[in-house]
């Protein structure tokens, strides 16, 4: 019973969020009244109130409340629950979606082996992709309509990392979306693509990650164009 009223909670909170994003809270503060937001959830002012007060406990919105209502803007937190709905959605409605990313191949500054042989990453990697990485990540350029594309990766399920931490700092989470790597006729499946868990906007470069060296594997050099190919 007690979960029945928790989900019920949460699909309200869900709604009331997707209101108000839909009123302009998301990039913004958005203006409204708690009868504004009654008549549009089909609820009591009472219920409406509160609603918005149990956004607020969860830290999903920020409130200013003026005389005549009240300023609301939903919080990193809120917009998270909001995308994740919205990457079920998208796993329901572009199943089986292959997102390919083109660009050409590039020197990183010898980080990705650094992180990639960390042992709280390691072991999570050999146990959840099935295989041990060869110690480094292929780093590819993006071409522009790729880096748009890229996008679309969150409507893939991906395999989690979790994040983890030692004595001196914490390690963040990442994902891993499993990947073939094309170069001309050649391909090489059974690798993935890792990025943080929070990757930004616009991000122009991808970072594969393989059992194998794929510069050898594929014979690729920097510039040389490849095809990753995203797909469940
Ligand atoms: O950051 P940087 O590109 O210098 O290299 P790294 O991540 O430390 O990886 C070492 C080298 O192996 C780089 O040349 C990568 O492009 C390459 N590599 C590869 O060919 N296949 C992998 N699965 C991982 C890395």
């Amino acid at each position: 019973m007690a979960d029945a009223t928790g989900r019920a909670l949460a699909h309200d909170a869900l709604a009331t969020l997707k209101h108000l994003a839909l009123i302009g809270a998301v990039d913004g503060q958005a203006k409204l009244s708690c009868a504004d937001l009654a008549d549009r959830l089909d609820t009591s002012t009472q219920t409406a109130s509160r609603r918005l007060q149990q956004l607020e406990e969860r830290d999903q919105i920020d409130r200013e409340v003026v005389s005549d209502g009240q300023w609301v803007s939903i919080t990193e937190a809120g917009v998270k629950r909001l995308r994740s709905e919205y990457d079920a959605y998208r796993r329901i409605f572009e199943a089986a979606a292959t997102v390919e990313l083109a660009g050409t191949v590039t020197s990183g500054m010898g980080e990705g082996r650094h992180y990639i042989t960390l042992p709280g990453y390691m072991a999570q990697f050999t146990e959840l992709l099935g295989y041990e990485p060869f110690p480094g990540t292929l780093n590819v350029d993006l071409d522009e309509e790729s880096v748009r594309e890229r996008a679309r990766l969150s409507g893939i399920e991906p395999v989690e990392i979790e994040g983890w931490e030692d004595d001196e700092r914490t390690y963040g989470p990442a994902y891993c979306y499993p990947a073939t790597v094309v170069a001309g006729d050649e391909s090489m499946d059974e690798t993935h693509v890792i990025a943080p868990e929070r990757t930004h906007h616009g991000e122009d470069q991808l970072e594969v990650i393989a059992p194998v060296k794929l510069r050898d594997e594929l014979d690729l050099a920097d510039d040389d164009e490849v095809i990753v190919r995203v797909a469940e």
